[in-house]
This record gives C-alpha cells, structure tokens and sequence, in this order.
C-alpha cells in the first residue's frame, strides 16, 4: 500500500491539531520483571510516590508546549506507561506493536483499542513478528525518512512493512549494546537536522548510515555518561527538548544550537530501562509537533525556566 491509499480518518484530526503526545498516568507502574539490563537488582526497587511525582512533572512539561491524551492503565501490564512503545504514528494511521517479551505482549489490546476508539487506523504485524513502535522507530525531523533499529527487541524484517505502510525511505540501524535495546534510548534525531546519539550503541555499519545523512556540525556525539542518563530519550517539540537530568556540558551544547533544555529527573523510571521519550508517543505530524518552532512564536516569558542548566 502506499502512503495515497491512506483514507484519513479522525486520528488524523488529533495529528492536524497542534503537537499532541499520548501518556499513560503511572498508578499501576512498577519493576516486577527483568528483560533488559536496567531492570536487573530494580525489581520492586521503584518509589511509587516518587515515579508519581517524577511523572507528573514530565507531564507538566510536556503540557506546556503540547497537547497530551492519556490511556488508562491496566493491572498486569506495568511498563504500559512507556507508551512509545504502543505503536508508531504517521497520517492517522498507527503501526501497532508485537512486543517480543511476553511480559509485554498484554499490552498489545489496550493500545490497539485506544487507538482504535480514538480513530487511528490500526495496521498489524503477524504475531512472532517483534516491533517495539516508536521505541525502535523515529522519524527525521521534517518526516522525510524513518530511522528503524533491529538487532534487540525489533525483526528488521518489519522495517519493509514500514516502508510499504506509509512509502517512505526506512533506514536501518543495528543496536549493539544491550543496555540501548531501543533506538529511542541512543538516537534522536532533533528540529533543525541535528542528531543528539550515541556512537557506541551501533555498529559500524550504521554510524556510517548516521554519518551519511547528518554533517559532522549538525551530529550531538553524547559521551558514556550522558547516554547512561538516556541524554538520547528526549522529546523533542521545535525548539524545545524535554529530557532526564543530564550533563551541564550536554545541556549548554544544546542550549548554544538554540534549544531549550527541559529537565526532569526521572530515576524512577530509569529503573526499567526508560525515561522522557519512552513515557510520551508522538501522535502529531511531525510538521505539527515542531510548528511552534518553525513559527518561532515560542512564548517570552517562560524561556527563564526553561534553561534550569544543571
Ligand atoms: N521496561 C520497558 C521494556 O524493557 C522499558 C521500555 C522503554 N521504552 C522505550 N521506548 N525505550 O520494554
């Protein structure tokens, strides 16, 4: 099918509507099982009170330049507040997950049914056909191409389903260090045609596809450090970058590209293996979501608090 097949239904409106995120509140959010290394020694060890607060403070960013929909959450289905990996969204139409742990696959219905209620048209994989959504899928900035990862938890054989969804170029990148099993936790590409990512979560291969597409000026290398505190989970909305706490160094290299950096800590959720850009999936056309930017009708007065440089 190709992206003129499409039949916009009202998802599309949600997308139309100015930068629109989906989140899920975190009542029944806790580390009860390990499938990736974060999770290893954190089982039971999150605060509930403090992931809570550390919530409701990414939300209030997040608010503050975007619209956000919530999806309740269900029992059984604890890292169902990482909704960036219900699915990935483009032109109303949603490309639903198959999580390859079991432990997550219960999640599966209650995004389907979200997106389904909420007029998304929802395309499926075969069962036994793992893709985490926009975890493992993350679009350039102006749309232009999708940046896939394999190699963990997604099958690159569903990077051609993507292309084939919405006709546009896929390229793939292998993730190497199970520490950055997603894309989402080690790439972002950024408003503007900058990258913010971390070399060593990918193979050779795939730095030289990174380095192909982005110039050595518009690459934001992020050291050991900054990648631990998953610098690269970050929602990105225009000039605005909402993400955990990170070096003064990373955020001053930000700040001098023109961005306003939004930090939030986040340990709790660091716990298993997530943080900003895990807990929010983009529902609005990318064009959408960076417009206020574009416009650069960014409201004066807020821009003090927004550079809390650590
Ligand atoms: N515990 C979750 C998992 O391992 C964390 C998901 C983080 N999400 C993300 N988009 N990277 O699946």
């Amino acid at each position: 099918m190709s992206s003129a097949d499409l039949v916009p239904r009202p998802g599309g409106e949600i997308a139309a509507n100015g930068p629109t995120f989906l989140m899920c509140s975190p009542e029944l959010y806790e580390v009860n099982y390990v499938i990736n290394p974060w999770m290893e020694g954190n089982v039971h060890a999150a605060s509930k009170r403090e992931a809570g607060a550390q919530w409701e403070q990414l939300h209030a960013a997040i608010a503050r330049f975007a619209r956000v929909e919530l999806v309740k959450p269900q029992p059984g289905s604890p890292d169902m507040v990482f909704t960036a990996n219900a699915g990935l969204v483009r032109h109303g139409v949603v490309a639903l997950s198959r999580f390859l742990h079991p432990e997550r696959q219960g999640e599966e219905p209650h995004f389907g049914k979200w997106f389904d209620d909420s007029g998304f048209a929802v395309r499926e994989m075969p069962r036994g056909t793992p893709f985490e959504g926009e975890g493992d899928a993350l679009f350039e900035w102006d749309g232009s191409r999708l940046w896939a990862g394999h190699g963990v938890r997604t099958l690159q054989s569903t990077h051609q389903w993507l292309m084939d969804i919405w006709g546009i170029e896929v390229i793939s990148l292998r993730l190497v260090d199970p520490r950055f099993y997603h894309l989402d936790t080690c790439f972002c590409p950024l408003f503007g045609g900058y990258v913010m990512y971390f070399p060593k979560a990918f193979d050779a291969e795939s730095l030289a596809k990174i380095h192909k597409r982005y110039s050595l000026d518009k690459r934001i290398c992020v050291g050991d450090s900054d990648a631990l505190r998953f610098a690269c989970n970050a929602v990105n909305i225009g000039r605005v970058i909402v993400l955990n706490e990170v070096s003064g160094e990373l955020s001053r290299r930000l700040e001098d590209l023109g961005f306003c950096v939004v930090q939030v800590a986040l340990t709790e959720f660091l716990k298993a293996g997530g943080a900003a850009k895990c807990l929010a999936l983009r529902l609005s056309e990318m064009d959408v979501t960076h417009a206020a930017a574009v416009s650069s009708s960014l409201p004066r007065e807020t821009v003090p608090e927004w550079r809390r440089s650590a």
